[in-house]
């Protein structure tokens, strides 16, 4: 049988990318079909105009179904925003046959997910960290060992009820239904972090163009993940007021002389922009480009280093951060970073693509290709079908199924 075929819907501040993608012997991803058109109506991750959003959604569909030849029934979709939060939890069950078995792990994790969640908040992950059998803790995976009593330490992410239906919405529009939501930074490590680091203790950092996502993996799990309301489209609207410039320009501006820290500039260099109110290009020196955009990337490392230690796992985390999203693209942001959060940083892309992959070797299609191998992970036994030869679907899960493919991620 061939590896199945894969969807994923990466709705970004900036850009819309939807991928077909096939997961080859080896891990390998060949991409078969890609749309990716310039985001409208989301901000921060939110829609915030749905007939705009769901246009550019479609368009994003059509382009990915057109040059993949296949139709795109239901898809996996990235989830970001600052509505996005998490909590642990641990649920405790008595073992039915003193042998520990799946189930036994699925009535766990429902007895973890039992928390209070308010009526307008959904659950989108409940993720394993860890189990205790009758008072030994510390083990990974119990499966096939003996005990009476296990409780299960669990990772829950819920999100804003409404912000979900709005992307349901937007998404339904063009007539794909949403399988599975995935939290950015979830997706985005799945490509960037090594076996070793998630085993050691490292934090993922999507930073996008509205956003900044953080996922903190220790022994081998989510132990914390949260979501930031700032991003790249921060940094250029500073660029926009410290220099006057439109929006659209200054975004040019820091993309091709932008730098996050001024001691790895030159003092003598300049450019020259069109300036509001000038009707000549004028020269700009470079380092008061670079004194904007150092102020607001040090003030985003500033606010990851106190949700981090927020979070109680600062001392934990001997791999660092591993650096990626559209904005980690900008000269000098790994030094920096590293300054701040006094941890080794790294920056990340996807790699061991084939296919049309003409744009996707850079850190902005992190999460986009993270949905391909999530699902890949997911669907595993339960794979995508193509009930006719041009039609992709999963088939599909209830409640029941969402357990299993919390499970299945997680089993070896
Ligand atoms: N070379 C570069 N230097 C600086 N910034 C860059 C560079 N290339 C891209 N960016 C920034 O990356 C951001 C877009 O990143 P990305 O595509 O990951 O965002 P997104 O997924 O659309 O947004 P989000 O995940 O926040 O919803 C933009 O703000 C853009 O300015
Ligand atoms: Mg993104």
């Amino acid at each position: 049988m061939s590896a199945p075929i894969i969807v994923g819907i990466d709705i970004g501040t900036t850009k819309i990318c939807t991928l077909v993608a096939r997961v080859e012997d080896g891990g390998r991803v060949r991409i078969l079909g890609v749309g990716i058109e310039p985001s409208q109506g989301i901000r921060k991750g939110a829609v915030v105009d749905l007939a705009a959003a769901s246009q550019a959604i479609s368009r994003s569909i059509d382009k990915a179904e057109r040059t993949s030849g296949l139709e795109i029934t239901s898809a996996l979709v990235s989830m970001t925003g600052p509505h996005v939060s998490s909590l642990n939890s641990s649920g405790v069950v008595g073992v039915s046959n003193q042998v520990i078995d799946e189930q036994d792990i699925a009535r766990g994790l429902d007895s973890a997910r039992a928390v209070a969640i308010p009526h307008n908040r959904e659950i989108i992950h409940v993720i394993q960290r860890g189990f205790t059998v009758d008072g030994q803790d510390g083990i990974r995976m119990p499966v096939g060992m003996h005990g009476y009593r296990m409780e299960v330490e669990a990772h829950i992410i819920t999100a804003a009820a409404s912000s979900l239906d709005n992307l349901r919405q937007c998404v339904g529009s063009s007539g794909v239904e949403i399988n599975q939501f995935v939290l950015n930074p979830l997706a985005s490590a799945e490509v960037v972090l090594t076996d070793t680091e998630r085993e050691m203790g490292a934090v993922v950092c999507d930073i996008g163009g509205g956003t900044t996502n953080l996922a903190i993996f220790i022994e081998g799990d989510v132990w914390h993940t949260m979501v930031l309301g700032v991003g790249g489209n921060h940094i250029t609207s500073d660029v926009a007021h410290g220099l006057r410039l439109p929006f659209t320009q200054a975004e040019e501006v820091k993309i091709h002389h932008g730098h996050a820290l001024m001691s790895g500039i030159n003092s003598s260099e300049n450019f020259s922009v069109r300036a509001f109110g000038q009707e000549k290009p004028v020269d700009v020196r470079r380092e008061d480009l670079v004194h904007v955009i150092e102020a607001r990337v040090e003030e985003i490392f500033s606010l990851m280093v106190q949700e981090i230690k927020r979070s109680g796992f600062d001392g934990l985390l001997p791999a660092g951060m591993v650096l990626t999203g559209g904005s980690s693209a900008l000269p000098g942001i790994s030094k920096l970073a590293s300054e701040v959060l006094n941890m080794p940083v790294r920056i990340a892309k996807p790699e061991k693509l084939t296919g049309m992959v003409d744009k996707l070797h850079s850190p902005a299609f992190s999460t986009s290709i993270g949905l391909v191998l999530w699902a890949m992970l997911m669907d595993e036994y339960d794979p995508v079908i193509s009930s006719r030869p041009e039609t992709i679907h999963y088939r599909n899960g209830q409640n029941w199924d969402r357990f299993k493919d919390v499970l299945k991620r997680f089993l070896p």
